[in-house]
């Protein structure tokens, strides 16, 4: 008897006691499933949303650029066109100017990579029949060579463009002309560098990599912070170049053929400085002085 009553009694209260549980733990559940399923919700439209965003953006580039080359083709395979024609050359550099800053980072560089082709960005053809690219936007363009692009880009000629980060790795870039171009954090990588002209150039921060850097100009450049792994350059000009803090050691810099003039050291030290400029200069003042002593007597 007493058996039962417990036996009987005891699943009862357990039943009342889990009634109890679940009438207070079902809301909480459902809460709690409502809470994570909406902030869930959220961030998978949010996650859809830029995705649109980026899709939207990408056509657009992709439009541009599709009616870039079109356009500049058409004009390129008229008869009418003329490689001397500084009206229509100006035509084609002021298009890519602009849509240059449209585009992604690998459109930038088939660009570029359609220009050299079409010999409108050369070092070895006349300066009347270049392409002028000052200001255009490069910035994180690559170009690497692989199976299915090569990387022949000797003569180039990139003046005054904006290209920071911009990479070449297993280039040719022999005869290649950076002048005046802002080129921070750019990486040269296993690549042909005989000859190339960085004049004037920023190249804060960059890196030359196992590149073969034979007799180049780096005169009046920005060489802060810029690291030389594996060869170091040969008989390369550094005239009035800024090597503050850079990765050239002193062996580096005194065992070669290098030019200095007016250069800072990586130390902060300067080099030798020309007097003559400075001679120059003070004879410059003198007839200044003597001009406006000239006004002042007439
Ligand atoms: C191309 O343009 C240049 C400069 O305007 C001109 O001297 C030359 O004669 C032109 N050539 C042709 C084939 O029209
Ligand atoms: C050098 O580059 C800057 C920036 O693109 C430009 O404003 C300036 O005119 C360029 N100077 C020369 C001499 O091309
Ligand atoms: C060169 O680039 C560095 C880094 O962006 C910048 O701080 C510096 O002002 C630039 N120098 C010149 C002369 O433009
Ligand atoms: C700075 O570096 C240059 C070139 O290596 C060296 O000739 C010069 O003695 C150094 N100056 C100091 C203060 O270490
Ligand atoms: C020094 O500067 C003057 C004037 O700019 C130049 O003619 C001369 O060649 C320079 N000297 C050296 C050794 O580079």
């Amino acid at each position: 008897m007493l058996n039962t009553t417990a036996s009987s009694s005891k699943p009862s209260a357990c039943l009342s006691w889990s009634r109890v549980l679940l009438s207070a733990c079902l809301p909480l559940v459902l809460g709690v499933f409502t809470i994570v399923f909406t902030v869930q919700q959220n961030s998978i439209s949010i996650a859809n949303r830029e995705q649109d965003r980026r899709q939207a953006i990408e056509l657009r580039q992709q439009v541009m650029y599709d009616a870039y080359i079109k356009e500049i083709s058409k004009l390129l395979l008229k008869p009418s066109f003329n490689r001397s024609n500084r009206q229509q050359l100006n035509y084609i550099g002021f298009k890519t100017i602009d849509v240059l800053r449209h585009l992604s980072k690998i459109q930038k560089r088939d660009v570029i990579l359609f220009l050299y082709n079409y010999e409108l960005i050369r070092r070895d053809k006349p300066e009347s029949q270049r392409v002028i690219l000052k200001g255009a936007d490069l910035t994180d363009a690559h170009f690497i060579r692989s199976n299915s692009m090569n990387c022949d880009l000797r003569n180039i000629y990139l003046n005054s463009v904006l290209a920071s980060n911009i990479v070449f790795e297993r280039c040719d870039l022999n005869y290649a002309v950076f002048e005046n171009a802002s080129i921070v954090g750019a990486k040269f990588i296993g690549s042909l560098m005989e000859g190339v002209r960085f004049h004037k150039a920023n190249l804060t921060d960059a890196i030359f990599d196992g590149s073969n850097v034979y007799k180049v100009k780096f005169f009046h450049a920005i060489l802060i912070n810029v690291k030389f792994f594996g060869i170091k350059p040969v008989s390369a000009d550094f005239t009035n170049a800024d090597l503050l803090n850079s990765g050239l050691t002193r062996k580096d810099i005194s065992a070669t053929t290098h030019t200095f003039l007016n250069t800072r050291y990586p130390n902060g030290s300067f080099s030798v400085v020309n007097n003559t400029q400075l001679i120059v200069d003070g004879g410059a003042e003198k007839r200044v002085s003597l001009l406006s002593s000239l006004n002042y007597t007439t």
